[in-house]
């Protein structure tokens, strides 16, 4: 057994209250690999921004669990050589077994999300009050959820969003004990967040989702008043990103992510966590294919992972500062 504490992470307990007491968001950001982990430690160090480094069961297949766990621990090491020691979490995310949080924890993790959103509403509530009961006595956080976001939530796909239903909230809090709720008002995972018939066009013919359930989540934060709320799906889906990709050989259609104005003004509310994995994958995709195309002699891997690592360090960068509004809260 590790404690997080040994190596110099956080939970997310004091950010979380100084998120919501500065009425901002900290970024949850997904990681797998060495670059995607550079960037993120880069970009918060020099916005000087709190973190959450955000693990999937995905990304620990991918990677394996140790070498994750060793990355983030050199986060801690890294960010400080950079100049400025950020408060960094380490976080799983859609956590789907007691048994997976567990291991987590073990491994030093110093948050966990239980989702038992697919579940039937109380054995969510058994099994995310089974995970704070075990997470609580290492003072590690737990971030739970009700509703369903629409799309692909890890195996799990759902047609329509089911809205969290605010009646449901305060009970939940209460009797599972977490730490944070993530809820469902109206985003989703992945690229393709709404189908362009659920659109209208602006005056340019730029697509418009659907705007997220503000309604929703003003009444669950009557319910659960200064409770720390969480946005999952919350990538914007950038087009210039997309055309990048797409004027390199990719061939993403039908793009359409969470408009960032809305984003920036959850964030003011008691949303505490807003997670954006997408827009990184976008980011680091559009620039590996930009060397590829435009420098195909190049076969070093640092000359194309280099300049997408710089990409994904200033998207992240402009989203601390003008999206979440954590940049300078560290
Ligand atoms: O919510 C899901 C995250 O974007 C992680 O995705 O399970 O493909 O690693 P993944
Ligand atoms: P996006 O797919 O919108 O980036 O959402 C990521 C997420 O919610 C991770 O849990
Ligand atoms: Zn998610």
């Amino acid at each position: 057994m590790l404690s997080y504490k040994e190596i110099g992470l956080v939970n997310s307990r004091d950010i979380f209250a100084k998120a919501m007491a500065g009425k901002y968001a900290i970024p949850a950001f997904n990681f797998n690999n060495l670059e995607q982990m550079q960037a993120i430690i880069q970009a918060c160090v020099e916005m000087k921004s709190p973190v959450i480094l955000q693990v999937s069961s995905g990304a620990r297949k991918y990677a394996n669990q140790t070498l994750l766990r060793y990355l983030a621990q050199g986060a801690v090491e890294y960010s400080k050589e950079l100049g400025y020691g950020i408060p960094i979490v380490l976080h799983l995310d859609h956590g789907d077994s007691f048994e997976l949080c567990q291991s987590c924890i073990e491994y030093g993790f110093s948050s966990v999300m239980i989702d038992g959103s697919h579940l039937p509403y109380d054995e969510n509530v058994a099994l995310t009050k089974k995970v704070v009961d075990y997470a609580h006595k290492h003072d590690v956080t737990v971030e739970g959820e009700l509703g369903v976001l629409a799309g692909v939530e890890d195996e799990v796909s759902a047609e329509h969003h089911t809205y969290t239903e605010p009646k449901d909230v305060q009970d939940f809090v209460s009797k599972t004990g977490v730490d944070s709720l993530a809820i469902s008002i109206g985003t989703s995972h992945g690229a393709n967040k709404f189908k362009p018939e659920q659109c209208t066009r602006d005056a340019n013919g730029v697509l418009v989702p659907p705007p997220l359930r503000f309604d929703i989540l003003e009444a669950c934060e009557k319910m659960i008043p200064g409770f720390p709320i969480v946005l999952h799906g919350s990538s914007s889906v950038p087009q210039d990103l997309v055309q990048i990709i797409n004027n390199y050989g990719g061939k993403l259609v039908d793009t359409i992510g969470i408009p960032e104005e809305q984003l920036r003004k959850a964030a003011t509310s008691a949303v505490c966590k807003i997670n954006i994995d997408s827009d990184g994958r976008l980011a680091m995709t559009a620039g590996i294919r930009d060397i590829m195309t435009n420098k195909p002699a190049e076969f070093d891997p640092r000359k194309y992972l280099g300049p997408a690592r710089d990409m994904l360090k200033t998207l992240y960068m402009h989203k601390v500062k003008n999206v979440l509004g954590s940049a300078f809260k560290a």
